[in-house]
């Protein structure tokens, strides 16, 4: 099948390339490398350094020809885009848009998305979240994201291209850029690999439901072959507070730090967990990474990274 992925220089979308290519797949990468890195780009994949706003869009289809689109590329950093939500909307939904029309043109079967789960809905009413769950983001990139759903669903409707919504809880993992606000494990990590202290915003007992990346890439696999648009939330269910990651890292490190504290940040919201019950019944997916085992490998990633560098 030939896969365009968006995105696939950043963390988890060259996860999602690398398990596209194992199984075969024909893969080209769109990415501005706006946070993205060339050495996250997977050598078998063909690559198009463009932006997904911009009109040159059009020539990566014409080259490209992708039968399914893989949208991973958008502008993450939740506090940037309470204050900068113009900005954020320019790339996650402008940026989308301008994506979906080329899909459109060029006659693509369907569409993933790489969609939140954890930013959607505000303080949850209940917990595990589920996909009925009230839509009330609070913060401009939970709007920003959750509208391209409803322009997949009018693809469909109008032009009859099939989606799937994968909406991600905390993603964490190999690749995963420490500048980004839900890399917590890889900021944790790398602090302590440097023996400099970590900090925790709020008093450690702030909840997030956490997801090997290789569980996520192994979802999107499962997508492809989905006969069904639908949207899905991922996620293990499981509350893990701030203090059992920053535990969890300190183990793994083999570090003895102490955590310091600072107030919460604005449009993070306090507990989540995500009811994946839907995704197992239709896609027949299950995570399969435990946390402590999916920390202790991210720890020996970032580990090797830091040994590379200073050599
Ligand atoms: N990391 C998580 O826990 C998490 C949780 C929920 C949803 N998501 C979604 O998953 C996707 C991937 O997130 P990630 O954590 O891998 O982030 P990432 O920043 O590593 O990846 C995003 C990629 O998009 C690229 N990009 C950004 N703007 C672009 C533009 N205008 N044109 C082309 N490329 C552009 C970046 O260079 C980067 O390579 C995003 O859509 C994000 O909203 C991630």
């Amino acid at each position: 099948m030939k896969i365009l992925v968006t995105g696939g220089a950043g963390f988890i979308a060259s996860h999602v390339s690398d398990a596209f290519l194992a199984l075969g797949h024909d893969v080209a990468i769109v990415d501005n490398l706006a946070s993205g890195k060339r050495e996250n780009l997977p050598s078998a994949a063909a690559f198009y350094e463009v932006d997904i706003r911009d009109d040159k869009l059009a020539d990566v289809f014409r080259a490209a020809k992708p039968d399914v689109v893989v949208h991973h590329a958008a502008h993450i950093e939740v506090a940037r885009s309470v204050r900068e939500p113009a900005y954020d909307a320019s790339i996650n939904i402008l940026g989308s848009l301008n994506l979906l029309e080329r899909c459109r043109e060029h006659g693509v079967r369907k569409i993933i998305y790489a969609g939140t789960g954890g930013a959607l809905v505000g303080e949850p009413i209940y917990i595990p979240v589920d996909e009925a769950h009230p839509i009330d983001p609070l913060a401009p990139y939970g709007v920003s994201k959750h509208t391209v759903e409803h322009y997949l669903f009018t693809y469909k409707a109008n032009h009859g291209i099939e989606y799937t919504v994968l909406r991600y809880p905390n993603v964490y993992g190999p690749r995963q850029d420490p500048h980004g606000e839900a890399g917590v494990v890889a900021i944790f990590s790398l602090l302590m690999l440097a023996g400099k202290e970590a900090t925790i915003f709020g008093d450690g007992t702030k909840t997030r439901d956490y997801v090997y990346v290789g569980d996520i890439a192994a979802a999107n696999v499962l997508a492809l072959n989905s006969p069904v648009s639908g949207v899905y939330n991922l996620g293990r269910g499981i509350e893990v507070t701030d203090l059992e990651v920053f535990e969890a890292v300190r183990a793994a490190v083999g570090s003895d730090t102490q955590p310091q504290f600072q107030p919460v940040r604005p449009g993070e919201v306090e507990h989540i967990a995500l009811d994946s019950s839907k995704a197992q019944r239709e896609l027949g997916w299950n995570w399969k990474v435990d946390f402590k085992e999916g920390v202790a490998k991210a720890v020996d990633f970032y580990r090797e990274q830091v040994t590379r560098e200073n050599t």
